[in-house]
């Protein structure tokens, strides 16, 4: 796979998603399904989204004991996603039996990476509330190792930490990263934020855009501008 845009398709149910959908009559974008929309409208949205011919990134960001992990990874591993995720919060056990779980009988499965630290979260928050008192890319880098170590193909992180993820886990494992905003947009509850074109200097592997795209007045011009700025 090589660097993509995803977008976050964060719609309250499937005639919002797939009239936004239906916008794109060019190349078919990867999309991410998170909690929303899975919780609207069950499985069925992925497999429907799926036989439109986009390629998934189910976010469901599990975060339960081993067992829980395991099994429910195995349910969604039925669903042809191209990738799942979970909290590396988790531990390293729990990554682990989320693996197991992923696998399929015939030994395929969906990329699984970890989310590290939320985008939404800060070192003041991280320290206030987490009482981890460590700097936040130092907490980034730890649980992304703790992600390889236990065999996960990537993580999630800022754009900002994409080149040193990198570095201490290697080229060939997996950023993919939202807290992306063009120069002009406004923050949201995000954080650590960057452009889609600093992203690509840091070496993002998978932006991550939400309402830059999804809010914009025309949703295709503003994901062929993240194509273009990220992609080249
Ligand atoms: O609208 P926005 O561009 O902020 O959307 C970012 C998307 O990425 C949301 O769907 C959010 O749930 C997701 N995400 C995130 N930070 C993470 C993991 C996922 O913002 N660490």
């Amino acid at each position: 796979m090589g660097k993509d845009v995803i977008i976050a398709c964060d719609f309250p149910g499937k005639e919002q998603t797939f009239a936004f959908l239906d916008k794109f009559t060019g190349k078919k974008p990867f999309v991410k399904i998170g909690m929303e929309l899975f919780y609207a409208e069950g499985p069925q949205i992925v497999r429907e989204i799926k036989n439109r011919g986009h390629r998934i990134f189910l976010d469901l960001k599990l975060h339960d004991i081993p067992n829980t992990v395991k099994k429910a990874m195995a349910v969604l591993s039925s669903l042809d996603v191209d990738i799942c995720n979970l909290h590396a919060a988790g531990t390293a056990a729990m990554m682990e039996a989320a693996l197991e779980g992923l696998t399929r009988p015939d030994g395929s499965r969906p990329l699984l990476i970890a989310v590290t630290q939320l985008t939404s979260t800060d070192q003041e928050r991280m320290e206030n509330e987490l009482l981890i008192k460590e700097p936040i890319d130092r907490v980034v880098m730890h649980y992304a190792l703790n992600a390889k170590k236990a065999g996960l193909d990537g993580v999630v992180c800022s754009p900002l930490e994409a080149g040193k993820v990198h570095e201490v886990c290697g080229q060939s494992f997996l950023t993919v990263t939202p807290g992306i905003r063009f120069s002009d947009s406004s923050a949201g509850d995000q954080k650590r934020i960057t452009t889609p074109a600093r992203a690509k200097e840091i070496g993002s592997d998978y932006i991550v855009v939400g309402r830059p795209v999804t809010a914009a007045e025309d949703p295709v011009e503003a994901y062929e501008k993240c194509l273009a700025d990220f992609v080249g």
